[in-house]
């Protein structure tokens, strides 16, 4: 049930554009105290009925204790200051690197991950970083929707809400169509495609339920989808089809979440060679493509990356920083949703 009411809270109590991030606190005594009935359907309207207009920055809920409004310190800054955001598949590679230039923009961050130790491990390095606890970690399998429902809440209970969902986690299985295993398949849809509908079906729900309090505020999902969304890859067709998958997902949720106040856009990075999937000298990509022989005449990684760069007009591999423009431009961006919106160094062309 807090899991609905602190959302509906963060909506009523919102100030100049902007919804508090809800800190569980000490009662004084002199806050007001709202009481919401055991499964009801319209907690939002309980809420709004019982606060006085005259609102105060803490607020009893019966049997759930007091909950304190905080809001961004003004002129503090940051792009995404005071936003509580969630980013899947944290632990490492973009997931992380998103999740720690969102904490360094004054946000705050739950990464979530199916990597207990390295998520934990993460969110310590974020905190430290920052001295100050912006981030918060919680263990999740996105392809599961128990474990996922069960992530959300313990989120929405740390922070109060949730104003941007970054779904990223997703994994790769490349392989021919005539030898690809049903196994494989399944992993690559259940994570990228199931995984991403699971996240939306599990959020969107938070956000509606800020909106109604705060119609002029909007929330934002965005998928990191990547270039094999827009174009084939070749013996690589689970990852396209999943990701093809994904920005049709985007384009659905767009026109249906529209009413809740909720923009769903996908962003489709070129090749990241900095990060683990294609670095790790165990697993990664530059390794398997070099033992496999798949770039004819390359002896060392080096020739690898060569040989992909090649293929990139702007000659280089994507980075973080490329896609967290894209992620603050669609966030800023009042007047868009359902786009999928290439960073690849002009490797993919819309048409
Ligand atoms: N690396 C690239 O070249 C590239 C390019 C374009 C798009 N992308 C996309 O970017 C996203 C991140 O890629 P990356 O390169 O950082 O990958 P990565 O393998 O480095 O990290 C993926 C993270 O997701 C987590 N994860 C995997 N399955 C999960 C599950 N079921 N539930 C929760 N977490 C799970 C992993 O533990 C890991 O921490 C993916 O969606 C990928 O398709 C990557």
């Amino acid at each position: 049930m807090l899991s609905k009411i602190l959302p509906a809270l963060r909506g009523v109590l919102a100030e100049n554009r902007s919804l508090p991030r809800l800190i569980k606190t000490e009662a004084k005594g002199d806050e007001p105290v709202i009481s919401i009935t055991p499964g009801s359907e319209d907690v939002y309207a309980e809420i709004k009925q019982q606060l006085p207009a005259s609102q105060s920055h803490a607020v009893t809920i019966a049997g759930y204790g007091t909950y304190a409004a905080v809001f961004p310190v003004p002129g503090s800054g940051g792009r995404a200051a005071g936003k509580i955001a969630v980013v899947t598949g944290a632990a490492q590679g973009f997931g992380y690197e998103i999740a720690c230039s969102l904490a360094g923009e004054g946000g705050w961050v739950a990464l979530a991950d199916i990597n207990e130790a390295g998520v934990q491990q993460a969110v310590a390095e974020i905190n430290r970083e920052l001295g100050r606890e912006a981030a918060i970690g919680v263990t999740v399998n996105v392809a599961d929707v128990d474990s996922l429902s069960a992530a959300i809440e313990s989120i929405v209970k740390s922070f109060g809400g949730i104003d941007l969902f970054i779904s990223n986690a997703g994994v790769l299985r490349a392989g021919s169509v005539k030898t690809l295993s049903e196994r494989d398949l399944n992993f690559v849809t259940d994570v990228n495609y199931k995984g991403y509908f699971f996240s939306v079906q599990a959020v969107a729900p938070i956000m509606a339920l800020q909106h109604q309090g705060a119609p002029d505020i909007w929330s934002d999902i965005i998928q990191i989808n990547s270039k094999s969304g827009l174009v084939g890859s070749n013996k690589n067709g689970a990852y396209a089809g999943s990701k093809f998958g994904g920005i049709g997902l985007t384009q659905s949720f767009a026109l249906e979440l529209v009413a809740d106040g909720i923009k769903v856009n996908s962003i489709c990075p070129g090749n990241f060679y900095d990060g683990p999937l294609w670095s790790d000298p165990v697993t990664g990509l530059f390794k398997q493509y070099l033992d496999s022989g798949k770039v004819p005449g390359a002896k060392t990684f080096d020739d690898v990356k060569a040989h992909y760069e090649a293929q990139v007009p702007m000659r280089r591999g994507c980075t973080t920083p490329d896609v967290m423009k894209a992620i603050f431009y669609l966030m800023e961006q009042s007047y868009e949703t359902g786009q999928a919106l290439p960073v690849t160094g002009g490797q993919v062309m819309l048409s």
